[in-house]
């Protein structure tokens, strides 16, 4: 294991082989997207159930996108289509998968610094020395996760935005350790995936979770007090603010237990930020189930 800490192997720059953990709302959107642009992917869930309708998930969304992509040209869609199915495969052993060697590891799997700890630990038993790990965190500290792996150096954060295929954006985070190098292919990655890259530090909720989930609970708080309705603030926020999606249908579109977990986890680690506080409408959908658009029912019904 020392060996291991102390290996001076480097990342390779060139990344084609991907392992994305997780085909939930953010791991099928980054499997999507790095099949789609001409990487080998394999996508890895708990059960072959999920992985069923998480492809199923990915071919619904390709034809939305070649749809736009190739709008005059009916066999470039059927292709790019084709290519990109090509590109990508399923498993249900993550870690096998790695071992067998991959250049690029993506977890998107539940906001859980424990959880994500344990996976990564895992990981780091078996994968080659060049693969880079990273995080698809909303809120956690990539340090804090890459403690328990001896690849700091080729650890960083990839965070990104949901619908990953349509969000132009993804944040590079790199932690004191995360190797040039590391940092280089990350930002690469990035890039070749088609999306518009930017760097921030290893910082709660980065640039845009930073910004936008203080907003969201607000929009919850306000309700809670009675000063608006739901359809109100949403209405409020399309048509004065210009956002395309109100904060309670974003609340829904993101994931309420998502929105739980990272407020729960902020207040946990700075008590004193008012900003950060959970917000009870929300836990109460979440104790009942109620998750948003992916559970059928969150603020809004879409059974
Ligand atoms: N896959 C592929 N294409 C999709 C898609 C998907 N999952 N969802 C939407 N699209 C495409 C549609 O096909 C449509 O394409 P055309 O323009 O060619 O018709 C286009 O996107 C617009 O979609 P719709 O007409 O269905 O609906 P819309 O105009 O309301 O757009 C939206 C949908 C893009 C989701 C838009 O409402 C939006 O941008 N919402 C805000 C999303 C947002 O803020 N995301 C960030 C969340 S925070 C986060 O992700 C970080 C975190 O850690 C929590
Ligand atoms: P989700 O609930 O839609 O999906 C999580 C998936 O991970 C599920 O399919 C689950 O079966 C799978 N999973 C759980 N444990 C696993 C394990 N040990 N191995 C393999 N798969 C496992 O969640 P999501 O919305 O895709 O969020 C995933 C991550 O991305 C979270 O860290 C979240 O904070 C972050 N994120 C979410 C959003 C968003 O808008 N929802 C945006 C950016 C980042």
């Amino acid at each position: 294991l020392a060996g291991r800490a102390l290996s001076t192997a480097t990342a390779r720059h060139n990344i084609s082989h991907v392992t994305v953990i997780g085909g939930g709302l953010m791991g099928s959107g980054i499997a999507q997207v790095a099949a789609g642009s001409q990487h080998k992917v394999v996508l890895c869930d708990v059960s072959q159930d999920v992985l069923d309708k998480t492809i199923n998930r990915i071919e619904t969304s390709l034809g939305r996108v070649a749809k736009k992509k190739f709008a005059d040209d009916a066999n470039g869609a059927k292709d790019f289509i084709a290519a990109t199915m090509d590109n990508l495969s399923t498993s249900t052993d993550a870690v096998k998968t790695i071992g067998d060697g991959t250049d690029l590891v993506v977890e998107a799997i539940k906001e859980d610094l424990d959880l994500k700890k344990k996976v990564f630990a895992e990981y780091d038993a078996v994968a080659k020395d060049h693969t880079i790990f990273a995080s698809n965190t909303s809120s956690l500290s990539i340090g804090k996760i890459a403690e328990a792996t001896q690849r700091k150096d080729r650890f960083g954060g990839l965070h990104f935005f949901n619908p990953v295929p349509v969000m132009k954006l993804v944040e590079v985070i790199r932690i004191s350790e995360t190797s040039d190098e590391t940092f280089q292919a990350l930002k690469s990655f990035g890039e070749a995936v088609g999306k518009h890259v930017v760097v921030c530090k290893d910082t709660p909720g980065f640039i845009v979770n930073r910004l936008l989930v203080p907003y969201l609970l607000e929009a919850a708080r306000m309700v809670e007090r009675g000063d608006a309705t739901i359809e109100d603030v949403d209405a409020a926020m399309k048509l004065g603010a210009g956002y395309p999606m109100g904060p309670f249908q974003l609340l829904d579109y993101v994931g309420l237990d998502t929105t739980a977990f990272i407020a729960q986890g902020w207040a946990e680690d700075y008590p004193e930020e008012p900003l950060f506080k959970p917000v009870n409408v929300i836990a109460e959908k979440v104790k009942e189930g109620k998750l948003g658009n992916k559970s059928g029912q969150g603020f809004y019904d879409y059974s």
